[in-house]
């Protein structure tokens, strides 16, 4: 079978040829049989045609559906990126909603307003944190400029000068200790790995914080003990020796006459614990946990002796968390104690 096209005609169709009879003198016929297929032609090729136009317009519609579909699953990934966005110091308790994005993203979501929860504490510290240095360096300022206006104000005879003078000089000690408290902390909260660990016998650090008091407890009428032992551990010597001698100067300013302050030493597998005790009214279990904040300082009505900043049990903590210890007070009608557990391995 075959297809031709004659006078501008197509056909399908065969040919053959064949032999004719020899009285008729040999001749060949060709014989054709043909059928016209113009109309079946032109049948496929609009066919054709509409095929591919309509492959163009499916595919059309499917690009469009699909970019639609896109963008309207993005819909809500769009709406948290600009809530992101609009985030600043100023509004970080913004919180996305994890119902708003699909599954996918919403443990990615939730670990998202975790991680704003936590630069949010650390950032209402910080500010806390600045207004509480203005506030406490105020006091000591003021009391600078009205003193020394004071004496400006008329001329005085030399021991007057001398005695304004060292009543300021009593300022500027307080400000000193406070400027130089601030600093520390800030020294081992922000590098807690330069700690030059030793091996420390406690014992022997305590005993020597003892002698160092022995002079002011004598003097309050307060006695020193120190109950049980423990191996020598691994600790920044000088750090631990602040931290001890903040939580005995807090228990021997907190202990009446006649009393004692007991540091208790004991240890298990895998702690070391310090404990300082004092005889003393209850603290409300609710104030404790705050004792360790900066600039924090008891109830004034069982606030007693001196004018501390209220920065020494916060140092207390971040040299303990800078040992990967931990520190808490406890207190009952009797007694105040505060115990730092230190890892062993440290
Ligand atoms: N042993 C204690 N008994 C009762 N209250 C205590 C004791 N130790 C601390 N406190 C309370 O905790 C508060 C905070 O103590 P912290 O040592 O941080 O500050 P401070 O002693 O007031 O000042 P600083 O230590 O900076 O000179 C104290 O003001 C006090 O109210
Ligand atoms: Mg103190």
């Amino acid at each position: 079978m075959t297809i031709w096209r004659e006078d501008g005609t197509s056909y399908r169709g065969a040919v053959i040829r064949v032999a004719g009879d020899a009285s008729l003198g040999n001749n060949v016929y060709t014989v054709a049989v043909a059928m016209d297929i113009d109309r079946h032609l032109q049948f496929i090729g609009s066919f054709k045609r509409i095929q591919w136009w309509t492959i163009c317009v499916v595919m059309c519609i499917a690009i469009l559906v699909a970019w639609f579909a896109v963008q309207w699953g993005h819909i809500p990934i769009r709406r948290a990126n600009e809530k992101i966005r609009a985030i600043t110091a100023s509004k970080l308790d913004t919180r996305l909603n994890p119902k708003e994005v699909p599954i996918e993203l919403e443990e990615t979501v939730a670990s998202f307003n975790n991680m704003l929860g936590r630069i949010e504490d650390g950032f209402e510290q910080l500010s806390n944190f600045s207004a509480d240095i203005a506030h406490e360096l105020r006091t000591p300022v003021t009391n600078l400029t009205t003193q020394t206006e004071v004496a400006v104000g008329q001329s005085r005879s030399a021991d007057e000068y001398r005695e304004i003078l060292y009543s300021n000089l009593e300022e500027f000690g307080r400000l000193k200790r406070m400027i130089n408290d601030m600093l520390f902390l800030a020294q081992t909260e922000n590098d807690s790995h330069s700690l030059a660990l030793e091996s420390v016998n406690l014992t022997d650090t305590i005993q020597g914080l003892f002698e160092y008091f022995e002079a002011w407890v004598e003097e309050l009428g307060v006695s020193l003990r120190l109950k049980g032992q423990a191996v020598p551990i691994n600790v920044d010597r000088e750090m631990l020796r602040r931290a001890l001698s903040n939580l005995l100067s807090n228990a021997i300013r907190y202990t009446q006459r006649g009393e004692t302050v007991t540091v208790g030493l004991s240890q298990d597998e895998q702690t070391t614990t310090i404990s300082v005790e004092n005889p003393g009214e209850k603290i409300p279990a609710e104030e404790l946990p705050r004792l360790f904040n900066r600039f924090h300082r008891g109830d004034p009505s069982r606030q007693c002796k001196g004018d501390g900043a209220g920065l020494g049990l916060a140092i207390v903590k971040s040299i303990v968390e800078a040992h990967r210890g931990v520190v808490h007070a406890v207190s009952d009608d009797t007694m105040t104690r505060f115990e730092i557990v230190l890892p062993r391995s440290a």
